[in-house]
């Protein structure tokens, strides 16, 4: 067996693979530790695998906490990560939208699943699952509602902010001024599709388009982005927020290959 550890802002997950390509998964929540989370979501997944440490051959660690793990083999980015998780999931994939905790990518992939080139937004929480979240909160609604919510929308609002602050602020307001939850949220994931569309655009949307990250399970942003940037994403796999620990899963499987491959 061979594991992948992506601790991300808000949430790490663990990808097992075998030599012939099955697969076990698992995703808890980063908290404020991401070296212990990383420790937690390797033993979660094994239980779950019914399998030991000692059974895994190769461990890689990734996303913005992977510096935090004492316990990998070797550590490569997430972009990187995220490209060969989804061209193995999907080979005509070429390029990839990825919304996490706290930014926003776009990649564009090579036939081979390597990064071709990428876009990122790190700078603030605008159109982040975090942005979500709090909006979320303002709303009192259930996150993983959201999506749907916003889909029975007939006339979206127009947020104008992109300020996490500001935008909570115009929530609140929308909300006193008598407009339905549902027409709000909608125009927020239309206001987050059109930041993030762009950012693709400018970087170039090569066909197949995918979308991957927890904030992809998101299905209003989902149909927002496709609405706003004429497309259909193709699908990738099962769970798409465990892409880039699966993309790490899969070196570390080839590593171990080469390696041994290279042995006298
Ligand atoms: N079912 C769901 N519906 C809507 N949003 C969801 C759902 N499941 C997870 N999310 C969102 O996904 C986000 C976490 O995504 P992900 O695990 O990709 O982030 P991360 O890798 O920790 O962050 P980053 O890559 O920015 O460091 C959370 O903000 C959560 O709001
Ligand atoms: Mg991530």
């Amino acid at each position: 067996m061979f594991a992948g550890i992506d601790v991300g802002s808000l949430t790490a997950k663990a990808v097992l693979i075998n030599e012939v390509g099955k697969t076990f998964s698992f995703i808890k929540e980063t908290g404020d530790n991401p070296k212990k989370s990383g420790e937690k979501v390797f033993e979660e997944v094994l239980r779950k695998a019914e399998i030991n440490k000692a059974d895994v051959k190769h461990i890689i660690g990734t996303g913005y906490g992977r510096i935090a793990l004492s316990f990998v083999d070797k550590t490569v980015t997430e972009l990187t990560c995220h490209a060969k998780g989804a061209h193995y999931l999907n080979p005509a994939i070429r390029t990839l939208i990825d919304i996490g905790g706290q930014d926003s990518k776009v990649i564009t992939l090579n036939q081979n699943g390597g990064m071709a080139d990428f876009v990122m937004n790190d700078k603030c929480a605008a159109g982040t699952g975090r942005f979500l979240e709090v909006m979320a909160g303002a709303l009192k609604l259930d996150l993983k509602e959201m999506g749907d919510f916003s889909l029975r929308s007939n006339s979206p609002c127009v947020i104008n902010s992109i300020c996490t602050v500001f935008a909570e602020s115009e929530v609140i307001s929308l909300l006193a001024s008598g407009r339905a939850k549902e027409d709000i949220i909608a125009g927020l994931h239309q206001g987050i599709a059109k930041r993030v569309g762009n950012m693709a655009r400018r970087l170039g949307i090569k066909d197949e388009i995918t979308f991957v990250g927890g904030v992809s399970k998101n299905t209003g942003l989902k149909s927002a982005l496709e609405t706003y940037l004429e497309i259909k994403f193709a699908p990738v796999g099962e769970d798409p927020q465990i892409v880039g620990a699966l993309g790490a899963a899969l070196f570390a499987r080839e590593k171990y290959f080469t390696e041994l491959s290279r042995k006298p």
